[in-house]
């Protein structure tokens, strides 16, 4: 197939998150597969010198964003064995010190950023030689592509590509004054309320008119799709959600096992295996001298790697630490974000020096060496569309202690599902309590040997590569190309885990209703 995939963020050329790792990684699982995949995102600031291998294509981009034009130009880098990618160059969009915000405000003009962005989706998809079959765009900033593509067939596009949608977190769905709709010259009733267009109490909602015109959703795991469309974890879509009930499904993202593994790794201090663990240690001892705590393989040493945000749980995490901090056990934690929970990480560190060690800011080489160095992973999240980080910890045979929310409970097992296969501890309640005694749970696999080395083989064995996840993307992107074309749902045609046939829907009766982000997310880089 020839898919076309859209992101705002793409690895190894910008992230702030699990998006770039997905959207990289599916990118290259598409082309592994034998399709035609071909990649678009901005050229931000940086980019462009790290590659000089990237050429400018003979291509204009002048399109109109309200009343007025703008203009872009564009890239292109052949990688092999990986989807080509194109970058839309706007210097005064995407040359900027952060991708959505700095100093930790959003930039006022992210509606326009992407909407423009969107754009020039639209018109490469349009207007490039090689056709997509499939436009898979990803989250809000370019959930308005489906609608633009939509205008653009009825004024006489041909032959257009499907589309697909794929919703990385509810929480952020991009919302706007309803003015910024101008900036779409789409016809007014694409800003219909009652869940047919993208209007949203009065506001634009980039991703409500994505789940209202795509042809395809998906989101990335199974349960997150069932809880999206609960009152609980729906932030105020779930009822459009279960509008599109039909075209909502929920894949589980893989792992790119090429840039995350143990064995060929240059970010490590020593190679290991599943047959060959004494590298692990190696890690282990290297690590806690890199972060300045006391050397020791004898304490049991957790870590998080984490934007520090409401949806990952960093408040019962504290609370949790503050507990279990008096045993004797150690803790590292890599994250960047909110500044009060930068604070409370600091406090922690003061009072309990020579057991906390706490990192700011962005640094893939540390995030590698804390995988491969605890023996624990705490991800206590609130909610977790997917989680990659836990899926990384079981490759590097690092025990996750998880919520079981999400993906995380997609992808754990715990001893009290499966004795035999157990790789990870799960806890269900939103509380630091809850949290305390899951650490405790660990503490007592951690003192018995042949039970840990039992968890560690388990955990380093399971499968989440992409190969497997490529097969369920390509249904989905079949599905739609044929539906766009007939118009109608093909029931045989569905793939497994469409959820509209699903009765119970999840509910998580202690998680609090997160607030709707008006706008974007998270860090500058
Ligand atoms: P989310 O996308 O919600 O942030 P995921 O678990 O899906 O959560 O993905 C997070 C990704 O970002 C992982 O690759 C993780 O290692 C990385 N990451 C998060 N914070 C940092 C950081 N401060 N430094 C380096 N990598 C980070
Ligand atoms: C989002 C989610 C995270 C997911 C990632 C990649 O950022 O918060 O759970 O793993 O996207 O899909």
């Amino acid at each position: 197939m020839k898919i076309l995939l859209a992101s705002s963020e793409v690895y190894p050329f910008s992230k702030t998150g699990g998006l770039a790792d997905m959207v990289g990684a599916l990118g290259r699982a598409l082309v592994n597969a034998g399709h035609e995949a071909v990649v678009v995102t901005p050229l931000y600031r940086g980019i462009r010198e790290k590659y000089p291998a990237m050429r400018r294509v003979d291509w204009h981009f002048d399109l109109p964003l309200g009343l007025h034009n703008a203009t872009a130009e564009l890239w292109e880098l052949d990688r092999v064995g990986e989807a080509k990618i194109y970058f839309i160059d706007h210097p005064g969009y995407f040359n900027r010190a952060g991708i959505y915000l700095e100093n930790h405000i959003s930039y006022a003009d992210n509606a326009e950023r992407y909407i423009f962005f969107s754009k020039c989706v639209v018109n490469l998809a349009r207007y490039l030689p090689w056709r997509a079959e499939v436009v898979h765009v990803h989250d809000w900033q370019v959930a308005l592509v489906p609608a633009l593509i939509l205008q653009q067939k009825k004024e006489g596009w041909g032959n257009p590509p499907a589309t697909c949608l794929t919703i990385h977190n509810l929480a952020y769905q991009g919302v706007f004054p309803a003015e910024a709709f101008a900036l779409t010259n789409l016809p007014g009733d694409f800003f219909a309320p009652d869940g047919v267009g993208a209007e949203y109490f009065g506001l634009l909602n980039c991703l409500k008119g994505g789940i209202v015109f795509a042809d395809s959703i998906t989101t990335v795991s199974p349960r997150y799709a069932r809880e999206i469309t609960t009152e609980e974890l729906g932030c105020g879509l779930d009822g459009v959600l279960r509008e599109n009930a039909s075209k909502l499904s929920g894949i589980l993202n893989g792992v790119d096992y090429s840039d995350w593994n143990t064995t060929k790794n240059s970010h490590l201090f020593a190679p290991y295996s599943v047959t060959k663990m004494a590298g692990k240690n190696i890690n282990k001892l290297e690590l806690q001298r890199q972060v300045a705590l006391p050397v020791d393989e004898k304490i049991p040493l957790f870590g998080t790697i984490s934007r520090l945000a409401e949806q990952k749980g960093v408040d019962i995490q504290l609370g949790a630490l503050e507990e279990m901090l008096n045993s004797n056990i150690q803790f590292v934690q890599l994250g960047s974000g909110s500044p009060e929970y930068e604070r409370g990480y600091r406090d922690l560190a003061a009072r309990f020096p020579g057991k906390v060690a706490v990192q700011f800011g962005y640094d893939e080489n540390l995030s590698h060496r804390i995988e491969a160095g605890c023996d624990f992973f705490l991800m206590p999240s609130r909610f977790e569309p997917c989680g990659l980080n836990q899926m990384y910890s079981l490759r590097y045979g690092t025990i996750p202690i998880v919520r079981a929310t999400g993906g995380l409970d997609d992808s754990v097992i715990d001893y009290g599902q499966s004795a035999t296969n157990a790789n990870g501890v799960k806890f269900f309640e939103y509380t630091s309590r809850a949290l305390a005694k899951a650490i405790r749970k660990a503490l007592a696999i951690y003192a018995q040997p042949e039970l840990l080395r039992q968890f560690r083989r388990n955990a380093m064995k399971a499968d989440f590569s992409w190969a497997k996840t490529v097969g369920e993307y390509l249904a989905v992107y079949r599905h739609a190309t044929k539906l766009f074309a007939t118009e109608h749902v093909q029931t045989s045609a569905v793939p497994a885990q469409v959820i509209g046939a699903r009765s119970e829907p999840v509910a998580i009766s202690s998680v609090k209703k997160p607030a709707i982000k008006a706008t974007v997310k998270r860090m500058a880089k």
